[in-house]
């Protein structure tokens, strides 16, 4: 622990100025490091950038040529600039010439990074050549760089998979080459009847980037990207393109003599750019860090005033250490084991208890659910592997009898990671504040184990997804009693969304954290990964948590965490309950995820072809008006979801009202926009919802088949 600590320390450079005294620092989340700066005085020449405060955070924007282009990061280590990229997008057709320009001409001091970058083109049925115009390095005048012919063909075992890989099934990848701010893309269109070779996941347009290449290839998810790329849906997501950029306009031999030398700081030197054919770069000297262009921006990282006197007593600190511990070891093991658990069992106590108390806003509840580990270790007969109920995705839960008689489970983390931690008082934070019967109650927690322990409410039953996915021939769930519980989980859902202050989002809905008790009423459970959004907030952008098969994919691209996406897990749920089939397993004989292939025979009317056949016998009508809900709660864009208020709503008058089909429509209407299952099939479509949803089932098909 010790040497982990003076390894951080270490490598930890001192605080320093990162622009001159006076200047912004910060816009948003951008850092502003000099030689940019946001005004006059603040930046060198070429250097300009906007923030803009109509933005919430504000964003920061490039100034001058490259206005319009926001700023992602900037980095003075690596000289670069991450900005989001320009993607462009045209229907494809036989047009014999297509000029696109990638990033603005002119661009100074930018360019393209070589390494860190590829040229990405969407499409198929041309050859692509990449030409520049801007002389470089290596090139003059107009040259082909790069080309590239994505075929729309594709082999039978290809024909109904998304490719993983953008290499040359209506897609390609190029390198970008050195030294470029500009290039622009000749389309030579090979078959002129393209569209009808074409595979199906494949969309009939072109797009064409220049993208960050660890983004682009970071996840397994290319075929999404691909398809949003096609497809236009791209708002919302940001993709990220990293420019190169050189201050001055010589090298640094000549650069070194003129007043305005850049390299400003002691201890910092000039390097030629290797990136742009002129310009020079500044960096910090080995064993120093931070900011080259202000006066004393590099400082020295602290291990340098690491003197050998220091080291030396480290090394006779751990040695006694070590004799100490060896000694202990030796005459005094019991007892300092005894004392030791003590010290532990304090230690964590003041640690989760203040982590806590610092979130929860009513101190007496947090005193009156504080449980001592011997009460717990007495319910459960010490953590008995008899007791044990279920290993979920947070931990092990035992069920457990306190001294009162109640029957209670008792939730345990195996794991020891600061992040569960976090976690489970998390939940205890949430839970704590919520009272709902459709929603598991915490009666309250143990702090004195280094992972705290739950206490909740025990639910008998087992889960949701236990009693739907039944393998012998009884029966599972009656229609009537999916339908109601769909109804509970809506109201419980509705219910955590639209508390007081902060909205609380789920965010891993799914039928194995459903619970059902004596009389199959629904209890949702396992509030591990929960977030509260206060009102003022209505988004958060958090690290991604979820199930696969029941995760928003918009929520996985963007990160942006809105209630909407539980309402998109609820429609996983809805169509679980409908088709009996499991989410995150079920791959149909075309390659397609359970939502994609519910969709898309939801738009065919074949939704028969896919419901449970007990559903069909119980409630064929009322299962087409949930398909529609689900249908809804499953669109790609969280704002065209409905809230989970208004499914709970059109669910109780479904429950209450016996089969009334002249209802759908009504139903869809207030439920907003097109539907996609009308009481007479086809005819009721216009052809944008179809277009639209059409889009989304490859869209769900591409993110969710993994
Ligand atoms: C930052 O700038 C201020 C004002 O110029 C100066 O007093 C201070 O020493 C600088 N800090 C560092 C770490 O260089
Ligand atoms: C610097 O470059 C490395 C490798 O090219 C990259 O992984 C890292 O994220 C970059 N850092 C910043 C702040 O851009
Ligand atoms: C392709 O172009 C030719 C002439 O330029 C035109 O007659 C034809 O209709 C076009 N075909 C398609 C599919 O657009
Ligand atoms: C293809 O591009 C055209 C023109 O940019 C656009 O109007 C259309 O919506 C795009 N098609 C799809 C399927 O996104
Ligand atoms: C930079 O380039 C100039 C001219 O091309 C050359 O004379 C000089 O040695 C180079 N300097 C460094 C530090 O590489």
């Amino acid at each position: 622990m010790l040497l982990i600590q003076l390894a951080a320390a270490a490598a930890t450079p001192l605080a320093a100025n990162i622009t001159l005294d006076g200047c912004e620092r910060k816009c948003g989340e951008v850092d502003v490091p000099y030689p940019f700066g946001t005004s006059y005085g603040c930046h060198r020449r070429g250097f300009k950038v906007i923030c803009d405060r109509a933005y919430s955070p504000p964003k920061l924007f490039l100034g001058g040529d490259g206005a319009g282009l926001e700023v992602l990061g900037i980095s003075v280590q690596n000289r670069t600039v991450r900005v989001r990229a320009t993607i462009w997008s045209f229907a494809a057709d036989n047009t014999s010439d297509v000029v696109v320009k990638i990033i603005p001409a002119n661009l100074e001091p930018y360019v393209l990074s070589t390494d860190r970058n590829s040229l990405v083109i969407v499409g198929c049925g041309f050859r692509a050549s990449a030409r520049t115009t801007v002389s470089s390095l290596q090139l003059q005048g107009d040259a082909v760089i790069a080309s590239c012919a994505p075929s729309c063909t594709v082999n039978n075992q290809q024909k109904h998979q998304q490719p993983n890989l953008c290499e040359g099934n209506g897609c390609c990848e190029a390198a970008i080459p050195t030294g470029l701010s500009s290039l622009s893309i000749h389309f030579s269109w090979l078959d002129t009847n393209a569209a009808t070779v074409r595979a199906p996941w494949m969309t009939p347009n072109v797009s064409v980037l220049a993208v960050e290449q660890e983004w682009w290839r970071e996840t397994p998810d290319i075929a999404f990207k691909i398809w949003l790329l096609s497809s236009g849906h791209v708002t919302g997501l940001v993709i990220p393109v990293v420019l190169d950029w050189t201050v001055g306009q010589s090298s640094c031999t000549a650069a070194e003599t003129l007043p305005e030398f850049g390299c400003v700081s002691k201890n910092s030197e000039c390097l030629n750019s290797t990136s742009s054919a002129y310009g020079y770069v500044c960096r910090c000297n080995d064993g120093y860090d931070g900011n080259p262009y202000v006066p004393d921006g590099c400082q020295g990282s602290r291990r340098n005033h690491l003197t050998a006197g220091v080291l030396v007593s480290i090394g006779i600190g751990i040695g006694l250490f070590f004799l100490l511990l060896g000694l202990a070891a030796t005459f005094g093991t019991r007892r300092l084991n005894i004392r030791k658990a003590k010290k532990m069992r304090e230690y964590f106590f003041k640690q989760n208890h203040g982590l806590l108390l610092r979130q929860l806003v009513d101190k007496d509840i947090a005193k009156r659910m504080i449980f001592s580990l011997e009460e717990l270790e007495e319910a459960t007969n010490k953590f008995d592997e008899a007791r044990v109920l279920g290993d979920g995705g947070h931990g092990t839960v035992y069920k457990g009898i306190l001294s009162n008689q109640r029957v209670v489970a008792i939730k345990k983390s195996r794991a020891v990671v600061q992040k569960e931690i976090d976690e489970f008082i998390n939940e205890v934070a949430i839970l704590s504040q919520i009272n709902h019967r459709n929603i598991v109650r915490l009666f309250g927690c143990c702090l004195e184990t280094e992972v705290p322990l739950l206490v909740y409410e025990f639910i008998s039953n087992g889960t949701l997804y236990a009693h739907l996915h039944v393998d012998d021939p009884k029966k599972p769930l009656v229609w009537k009693n999916r339908l109601r519980i769909a109804f509970e989980v809506a109201s419980s859902l509705a219910y955590l969304h639209s508390a007081a202050t902060t909205s609380v989002v789920h965010r891993d809905i799914k039928t194995t954290n459903i619970l059902l008790d004596d009389q199959l009423v629904a209890n949702i459970s396992d509030f591990g990964a929960s977030r509260g959004i206060s009102i003022d907030q209505a988004v958060v952008t958090t690290g991604i948590k979820g199930t696969h098969g029941y995760l928003d994919p918009e929520y996985f691209y963007t990160g942006r965490l809105t209630e909407k996406s539980d309402v998109y897990s609820y429609g996983v749920i809805l169509v679980e309950l409908l088709t009996r089939k499991k989410p995150s397993v079920y791959i149909s004989p075309e390659g397609l995820s359970l939502v994609a292939h519910f969709i898309m025979l939801l738009n065919q009317d074949k939704l028969s072809e896919i419901l449970d056949e007990q559903v069909a016998e119980e409630g064929e009508d009322e299962a087409k008006q949930v398909a529609a809900i689900a249908a809804k709660c499953l669109r790609l864009k969280g704002q065209n979801r409905p809230t989970m208020r208004n499914v709970e709503m059109r669910l109780q008058r479904l429950q209450g009202s016996d089969i009334d089909i002249s209802g759908v429509e009504e139903h869809l209407a207030e439920l907003g926009g097109p539907a996609y299952v009308g009481g007479n099939g086809e005819a009721g479509y216009n052809y944008s919802s179809r277009q639209y949803s059409m889009e989304e089932e490859i869209l769900l098909s591409a993110s969710l088949e993994r």
